[in-house]
C-alpha cells in the first residue's frame, strides 16, 4: 500500500506554481464532443481524474493524442457512441459532465447512474429535471441513465433550486445547439463555470451571463474546434497558502488568480494571516497567532467547499474556538476524526464543525477521507511532532499533480513509500 510520510517541524518556504484547474479541465474535455475536430487543450493538470475523462471519451470513439503532459489534442470527429459506461462513470462522477454534450451532438444519451461518494450522496436530479424542461426524456433502468430528446431540444428557462455546478455545466452544454435561448436562473458562478463558457463561446457559441445568477444561451448550428488553455487551480493554490500561513515563513503560489480565492483570502487575513496578491499569483506569511474565525461553506462567490479541509486544519490550531458550517455536501467533515488522532478537539453537530484550537498535533497514521482531506492531513503532518504517516493516498491523486514534489520543493520533508498491505 502506498503511503505519503512527512516528518513535520521543517522550515517551508518558497515559490510553487499550480496547474490547470480539475474542476474545470473535465469539463473542457466533455465539450469537446460538441466540436468534431481537433481541439488542443493546454495547461491541464496531469492527475487521475483528467485520465479517466480521457478513457470516457476514447470509449465513445475520440482519439487523444497526448503531446506533453500538459496539452491534450483531443480529436472527436470519429466520435459515434454516446454511452457512458458503469465502470467509468463509478471511478469518477464527473464523467456525469458528457451527459450534456451528448444530448447536444446525437440527441441521446446513455449515462452509467453516478454512484454517491464519500462526502455526499451526490444525486443528479438537478441535471435531470433542468434538462426535462429543455425536451429531454429520461428513463431510468439496470443502473444506467437513458436520456433521449425525439423533439430535440427545446431552450426554455430553468430555475435551480439550488446554484449546483455540474447542473449549471451540463445544462449550459445542453443548450448550445437547442432550438431558441435558455436562461439558467441561479446559475453557479465558480470561475470553472465562466472557463467553460468562455470555451464554447470560442468554439462558436453563443453564451452571455457566466459568472452572474442568470446565464442566457441562445442555439447556434455547430462549433468548431479551438485550441484553449485550462484556468489555473484555485483550489490547489489555496491549499498551498493555506500550508504556507501554517507555517509562516513566505510561500509564493503561481499561475491562478487571487480573484478565484476572494472570500478564501478575506478570511485568512481574519485569521492573521497576512498575504500579498499579486494580478497570478499570491504570498502568504504569518507572524502572530491564528484567529478563531466562523467559516460558512456556500456556492461561489462564498466560501468554497473545497477548501473547508485545508481551513479546519489551520483554524484547529487557533487560539480559540470557532464554528465551521458545511452548507454544501452533507459529509464533509470527515478529516475531524482523523486530525483528532493527531490532537485535534473537533466536536460535530450536524452541519456544524465546532473547533477548539489546540496547541498542536502530534504525528501518526492517519487515512485520507477524500481529495481535500487527504491534503489537509498532509498538512497537518508538516507543522505535526514526528513523523505522519497518510494513507489511501489515491484521493490525493485524483486531484494534486506532482503533491509530494511540490511539497518537497518548498522545504517539507516527505516521501511516498511503499508499505505492506496492513494485515486484519
Ligand atoms: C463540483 O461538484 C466539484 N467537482 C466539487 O469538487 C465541488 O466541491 C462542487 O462542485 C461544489 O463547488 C467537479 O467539478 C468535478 P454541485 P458537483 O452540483 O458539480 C447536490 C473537489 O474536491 N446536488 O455544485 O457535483 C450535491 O449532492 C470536488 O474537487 C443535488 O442534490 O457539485 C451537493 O450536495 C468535490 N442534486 C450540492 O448539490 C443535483 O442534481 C453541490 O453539488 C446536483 C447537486
Amino acid at each position: 500500500m502506498e503511503v505519503i510520510q512527512v516528518e513535520g517541524g521543517h522550515r517551508f518556504t518558497g515559490e510553487v506554481r499550480v496547474e490547470g484547474a480539475k474542476n474545470s479541465a473535465l469539463k473542457l474535455m466533455a465539450a469537446t464532443i460538441m466540436a468534431p475536430g481537433v481541439t488542443t487543450l493546454t495547461n491541464v493538470p496531469n492527475i487521475a481524474d483528467v485520465h479517466v475523462m480521457g478513457k470516457v471519451l476514447k470509449n465513445i470513439g475520440a482519439e487523444i493524442e497526448v503531446v506533453n503532459e500538459h496539452e491534450l489534442r483531443i480529436d472527436t470527429s470519429g466520435v459515434t457512441s454516446w454511452e457512458t459506461p458503469y465502470h467509468l462513470v463509478a471511478q469518477m462522477r464527473a464523467s456525469t459532465a458528457v451527459l450534456g454534450p451528448l444530448l447536444s451532438r446525437f440527441g441521446k444519451a446513455i449515462v452509467a447512474m453516478p454512484g454517491g461518494c464519500n462526502i455526499g450522496a451526490r444525486k443528479i436530479d438537478m441535471h435531470i429535471l433542468g434538462l426535462e424542461a429543455l425536451g429531454v426524456e429520461f428513463e431510468v433502468k439496470h443502473g444506467n441513465i437513458h436520456a433521449s430528446a425525439p423533439h430535440g431540444l427545446v431552450g426554455d428557462t430553468v430555475t435551480l433550486n439550488f446554484a449546483s455546478v455540474g447542473a449549471t455545466e451540463n445544462l449550459m452544454m445542453a443548450s448550445v445547439f437547442a432550438k431558441g435561448v435558455t436562461t439558467i436562473d441561479n446559475a453557479a458562478r465558480e470561475p470553472e463555470i465562466v472557463d467553460l463558457a468562455n470555451l464554447l463561446n470560442e468554439m462558436g457559441a453563443k453564451i452571455s451571463g457566466a459568472g452572474s445568477p442568470v446565464i442566457e444561451i441562445e442555439g447556434v448550428s455547430e462549433l468548431h474546434p479551438v485550441t484553449h488553455r485550462v484556468v489555473g487551480d484555485r483550489i490547489e493554490a489555496g491549499t498551498f497558502l493555506a500550508m504556507g500561513a501554517l507555517m509562516g515563513e513566505p510561500v509564493t503560489v503561481r499561475g491562478f488568480a487571487p480573484l478565484h480565492l476572494g472570500l478564501v483570502l478575506k478570511k485568512f487575513e481574519q485569521m492573521g494571516i497576512s498575504l500579498e496578491r499579486g494580478s497570478d499569483s499570491c504570498t502568504v506569511w504569518r507572524d502572530r497567532p491564528l484567529v478563531p474565525t466562523d467559516i460558512q461553506t456556500l456556492p461561489f462567490p462564498g466560501f468554497p467547499t473545497d477548501m473547508q479541509a485545508q481551513t479546519m486544519c489551520l483554524l484547529a490550531l487557533a487560539k480559540g474556538s470557532c464554528v465551521i458550517t458545511e452548507n454544501v455536501f452533507e459529509n464533509r467533515f470527515m478529516l475531524a476524526s482523523e486530525l483528532q488522532r493527531m490532537g485535534a478537539d473537533i466536536v460535530i453537530e450536524g452541519h456544524h464543525a465546532i473547533v477548539h484550537g489546540v496547541d498542536g498535533f502530534s504525528g501518526t497514521q492517519v487515512r485520507s477521507p477524500d481529495l481535500r482531506g487527504g491534503a489537509a492531513l498532509v498538512m497537518a503532518g508538516l507543522i505535526a511532532d514526528g513523523v505522519t504517516t497518510v494513507s489511501d493516498i489515491y484521493h490525493i491523486d485524483r486531484g494534486y499533480e506532482g503533491f509530494v514534489e511540490k511539497l518537497a520543493s518548498l522545504g517539507a520533508r516527505i516521501r511516498r513509500v511503499e508499505l505492506p498491505d496492513e494485515t486484519d
